[in-house]
């Protein structure tokens, strides 16, 4: 089997993951965060959690990256950049930021090192070696309209990210309702952003890779979003009736 063969095998198997994921996660919340409860074995204080998990999209990615053959030319690295100003910030910044007193499973933190291991060779292999994006590529709209969606679901992502740290004082461990801007529509506009963006990237890329991780990320948080918004429901008396899981009107 070649490497083109392999790749492409794995991209087809994180997409099927993609689907068994979601299935799972409705049926069962994963146990960090609001959702933790103990049982899952040893556990990690949760910023830990988060930069042993992403760790690989920042690390294996720019490692993978630059054995490719065309890890030099503009086209990749502009795709390199906007990959690392999203996962920089997430595996090094966010978790310093958040003061969850939760713990994390280390099962939880383990499984996503695999995801995101597999993940990072999916990607950076394509955009460095695989896949083709030579100079030519900055002449068609999609690198554009991609780098557009996906600059849209980063500002998305991290402003209700920081809305949501924003509601605990240091100390503070508890929940609030979040209020204003896209929170007036949705319970979880930070995973709605975070779709958003690698739909962007999938567009930028206009490749399977892309696709799949625009899948899996859809499938990952998609349903975190409906027990979030169950959950929130459930907390609060007073929780706005309109305001729906994830995507404004809709669900
Ligand atoms: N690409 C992917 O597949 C993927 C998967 C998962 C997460 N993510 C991203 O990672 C980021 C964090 O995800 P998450 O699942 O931890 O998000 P989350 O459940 O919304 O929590 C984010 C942070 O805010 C705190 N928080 C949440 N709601 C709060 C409230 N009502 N009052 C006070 N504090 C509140 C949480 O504390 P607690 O931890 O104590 O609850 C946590 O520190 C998001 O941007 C998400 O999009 C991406």
């Amino acid at each position: 089997m070649s490497e083109a063969e392999l790749h492409h095998a794995l991209t087809w198997a994180q997409i099927g993951l993609a689907v068994l994921t979601a299935g799972a996660l409705l049926l069962f919340r994963a146990p960090y965060g609001r959702h933790y409860r103990k049982g899952w074995g040893p556990s990690v204080p949760a910023w830990l959690g988060w930069v042993i998990m992403e760790s690989p999209a920042v690390l294996l990615f720019v490692a993978i990256y630059l054995r490719g053959d065309h890890a030099l030319q503009l086209v990749p690295l502009l795709l390199l950049g906007l990959w690392q100003l999203h996962y920089v910030h997430r595996t090094f910044v966010y978790p310093f930021r958040q003061r969850s007193p939760r713990p994390m499973p280390l099962v939880i933190a383990l499984a996503g090192v695999v995801f995101n291991s597999l993940n990072a060779y999916i990607n950076a292999r394509w955009i460095s070696h695989l896949g083709d994006y030579s100079i030519a590529w900055l002449a068609d709209p999609r690198p554009w309209i991609g780098g557009a969606v996906f600059a849209t679901g980063y500002a998305i992502n991290k402003r209700a990210d920081r809305m949501l740290l924003a509601l605990r004082r240091p100390g503070e461990g508890g929940y609030a309702i979040p209020r204003g801007w896209l929170y007036e529509w949705v319970s979880c506009p930070n995973y709605l952003g975070e779709i958003v963006e690698w739909v962007g990237w999938a567009i930028a890329t206009w490749s399977l890779p892309g696709l799949a991780f625009a899948l899996y990320t859809a499938a990952n948080v998609g349903p975190r979003a409906l027990a979030n918004h169950r959950w929130y429901r459930e907390q609060f008396d007073d929780y706005p009736r309109r305001r729906r899981a994830l995507i404004p009107f809709v669900l």
